[in-house]
């Protein structure tokens, strides 16, 4: 598929008006997309564990208005109007404009409510832009029923959310899914996520991600900047070698259940990333005291018990730890016992690998 595909020919019949709802879940990276060139295309592939609780759900009313110059559209986060969400917005309607072509001609009320707290400290773009991308899809479709297959709905849906922010287009399926071209993933794509082709053993089903919530204010770089950092980074071309690698690697460690070799990969990824930004110019830290303990609490805790449990970090100081289903009971208790203490007012969201998002 290539952009072209995306642009819609001709509607048959478009409404006056409608409504639909998406709830869409968040994702945590195995492989993490640091960099990126224009048009929200990545530097490297990534891939993620669709998570499970960790939702946002976005109802998209829309009513035709006298076509103009100019989208219009009001936001609500929890039933109150949230007007500096409104920029991102409007990027992402320019971005997706030549896609949905029938933006202009309505007006748009867009009402969404996260199941995480939105300062928590996770990021909400990711289901945030890949439910409102599911909720314009539906409206596509509604104009054109019969003529869309299911799978071209999702790709669509994960192009457009990818024009929004990039992390959200490996938010519309599950479980896992890659986003970027990697050479011996056939199918994947720098324009949408995919769902990994290959086989899973039996260790990684009903995988665990307990979030522990270290830090829950706003980030002080955001993901955007970040990523720009990455151009003319010094360790810039290392990096995107060493993403390809390690998703090679994946293949086989997924195929074979092999935990290990897992917590090597994703720990590695989870400090490499923040390697990254300390090492950029300018350069900057969003780990706290408290995440470190937490990491080292884990590796001694897994050295004593060889449990396997590990950890991954986001653009941001929480610490996710994974962990498979067969040692959950052991590894909450110490979860709990052991790291709780280190999370702002002992808040923590337990969560768990997810199948993608669903229409409401
Ligand atoms: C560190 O998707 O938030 O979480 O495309 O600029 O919206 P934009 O960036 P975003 O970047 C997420 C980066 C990351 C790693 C990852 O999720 O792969």
């Amino acid at each position: 598929m290539t952009e072209q595909d995306f642009i819609p020919k001709s509607f048959k019949n478009t409404l006056d008006k409608g409504s639909f709802t998406w709830s869409s879940p968040s994702n945590i990276a195995l492989v993490k997309y640091w960099g990126k060139k224009k048009n929200q295309i990545p530097e490297i592939p990534s891939i993620i564990f669709t998570l499970d609780t960790c939702r946002t759900t976005t109802m998209l009313s829309f009513s035709r208005k006298q076509s103009d110059e100019h989208f219009s559209f009001e936001v609500f986060l929890d039933g109150k109007q949230k007007d500096d969400f409104k920029p991102k917005i409007d990027t992402f309607f320019k971005r997706t404009e030549t896609y949905l072509p029938f933006l202009k001609d309505y007006h748009f009320k867009i009402e969404t409510s996260n199941t995480f707290p939105h300062s928590s400290g996770i990021a909400s773009s990711a289901s945030g832009m890949s439910a409102l991308a599911l909720c314009l899809m539906s409206v596509e479709r509604s104009f054109n029923e019969a003529e869309m297959t299911n799978e071209f709905f999702n790709q669509k849906a994960s192009f457009l959310a990818r024009l929004g922010s990039g992390s959200a287009c490996r938010s519309i399926e599950g479980d896992l899914i890659v986003w970027g071209n990697h050479k011996k993933i056939y199918g994947s794509s720098d324009l949408y996520g995919v769902k990994y082709p290959f086989q899973v053993h039996d260790n990684f089903r009903n995988y665990h991600d307990t979030i522990l919530l270290v830090n829950k204010g706003e980030k002080q770089v955001s993901s955007s900047l970040g990523h720009n950092l990455m151009h003319g980074h010094p360790f810039a071309q290392e990096r995107f070698k060493q993403a390809h690698n390690n998703l090679s690697k994946l293949i086989n460690v997924f195929k074979k259940g092999d935990l290990d070799a897992f917590i090597e990969i994703i720990e590695s990824e989870a400090l490499t990333l923040h390697a990254m930004m300390m090492t950029s110019l300018p350069y900057f830290i969003l780990m706290k005291p408290n995440t470190l303990e937490i990491i080292d609490k884990i590796w001694t805790f897994r050295q004593q018990t060889g449990l396997h449990l590990c950890f991954t970090l986001d653009a941001g100081a929480n610490v996710h730890v994974l962990y498979p289903e067969s040692e959950a009971e052991k590894i909450f208790e110490f979860i709990q016992n052991e790291l709780v203490a280190y999370c702002q007012n002992g808040h923590y969201i337990c969560d768990r690998i997810g199948f993608g998002a669903k229409q409401l």
